[in-house]
């Protein structure tokens, strides 16, 4: 799978090796609707040398695709932990990293006074407002790249092969001044985020749309209860109809909302020392409440995509859950199976002993659209085979057979 690609770029010779790389040389087929394959721009070439420079962490050893890597859907690839580990040995960060992908569409972070709550922005509490605010997290986070200034992020860039690029795009002395340098850094990077790369439309369901395949009956039969109102209702917020602009939806409608979703007793971050988590096994993720300073958010967590769910385990803001049946099991009887004696039980112990522990943010929890929805064992299962089309890169029939 790796190749070497080599662009030119306004006499810039530039030479990256890496799985993004290639994807992007021979991107999948898309649907009738979805945008032509464009030739990547300047400022979007470089964005992709410093999404996979493993050289701007502190020490080197990670980059952004370290945690968020095309052949996982932009997704940690590395399934020891249910959170991802820092570029410092030891150090693990409190959440599941989501997917990069389709975060493009996620509109900048505001409050919808009509629907008196909050939609968009980046992360899973809405902490960064867009991706280029979003994008100079990472850098700085202690229990990620570590870097300790921003000046000690561009010092690296200057030194990097592709310094004539960045030159290039944003000027002559686009290197000089170290905090106009680091936001560039953020601008060519959500730049390169933009790219259909990180949104290519091609699983099998959009196909499907673009009327160039069929679901199968079970994959119909998901669909359906997926959108049914008073089946899964999963579209409520997990919108997958078609758009306007003629492609499918997104699979998230960028709203946030508390599940009930237990604590996860695997989450490494609770055994991490006092300086980097001083409420230890007492420690509750309060979400967007913490952000935004309001208890009526706390646990809330932004909608995370379907879209490619197939490869993005574990799923939740902590990684609670290993597959997807069980997740949507969760859905279907939360509010049903009794509550689990203690407070820490892993996945598979809890649907082993038929309990749910109780959420690890008691308050705001949703009742209204999920906990007890009633499905049979067969509807779960049918559930899961229509989000199984969601994985991008679908190339057939005799493929997706094998699956
Ligand atoms: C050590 C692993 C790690 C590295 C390195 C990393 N990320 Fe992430 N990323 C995460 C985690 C974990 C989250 C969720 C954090 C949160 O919500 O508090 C996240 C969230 C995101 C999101 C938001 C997605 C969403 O659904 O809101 C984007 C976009 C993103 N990262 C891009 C990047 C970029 C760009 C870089 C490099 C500058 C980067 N990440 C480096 C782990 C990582
Ligand atoms: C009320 C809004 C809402 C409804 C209805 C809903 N979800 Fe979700 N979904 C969310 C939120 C919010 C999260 C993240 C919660 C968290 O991390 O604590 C989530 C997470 C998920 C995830 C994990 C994805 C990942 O990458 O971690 C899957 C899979 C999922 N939902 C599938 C479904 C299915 C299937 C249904 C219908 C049975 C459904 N959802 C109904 C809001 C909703």
């Amino acid at each position: 799978m790796r190749r070497v690609g080599r662009w030119l770029i306004g006499g810039v010779m530039v030479a990256a090796i890496g799985m993004v790389a290639s994807q992007a040389q021979t991107p999948p087929k898309r649907p009738a609707g979805a945008a032509a394959a464009e030739t990547p721009s300047a400022k979007q070439l470089l964005g992709r040398l410093l999404f996979e420079d493993t050289n701007l962490s502190n020490p080197p050893g990670q980059a952004c695709a370290s945690c968020h890597a095309a052949g996982a859907a932009f997704t940690d690839p590395d399934r020891s932990a249910p959170t991802s580990k820092g570029v410092r040995a030891g150090l693990f960060g409190d959440r599941n990293a989501p997917t990069a992908g389709y975060m493009a569409f996620s509109p900048r972070f505001h409050f919808d006074a009509a629907e008196q709550h909050f939609v968009g922005g980046q992360f899973w509490d809405g902490r960064a407002a867009t991706l280029e605010e979003q994008a100079r997290g990472p850098f700085l986070n202690p229990v990620e790249m570590a870097n300790t200034s921003a000046a000690q992020v561009v010092e690296k860039v200057r030194a990097a092969a592709y310094a004539p690029l960045f030159r290039e795009v944003f000027g002559a002395d686009a290197l000089t001044d170290a905090d106009q340098a680091f936001a560039r850094v953020a601008e060519a990077i959500a730049a390169f985020e933009r790219t259909p790369v990180f949104s290519p439309f091609s699983s099998k369901y959009d196909a499907v749309l673009a009327g160039r395949a069929r679901l199968t009956a079970q994959e119909q039969r998901g669909l359906k209860l997926f959108e049914r109102e008073d089946k899964g209702n999963c579209a409520a917020c997990h919108p997958v109809a078609r758009r306007p602009d003629g492609r499918g939806g997104l699979g998230t409608d960028f709203t946030y909302d508390n599940l009930g979703v237990p604590k996860n007793p695997a989450n490494p971050f609770y055994r991490m020392s006092e300086a980097h988590n001083p409420a230890g096994r007492g420690f509750v993720d309060r979400g967007l409440g913490g952000v935004v300073g309001r208890a009526a958010d706390y646990g809330k967590f932004k909608v995370p995509t379907v879209r490619n769910v197939e490869l993005s385990a574990p799923y939740m803001h902590n990684g609670y859950f290993a597959s997807l049946r069980a997740v949507v099991d969760f859905y279907n009887t939360r509010d049903v199976k009794p509550r689990c004696a203690d407070e820490f039980v892993v996945e598979a112990e809890a649907l082993a002993r038929g309990c749910w522990p109780r959420p690890e943010m008691v308050a705001n929890v949703n009742a209204d659209e999920l906990g007890n929805l009633r499905l049979t064992p067969q509807e779960v299962d049918d559930i899961v085979a229509f989000m199984l089309t969601l994985t991008d890169g679908w190339r057939g029939p005799q493929r997706s057979a094998s699956r």
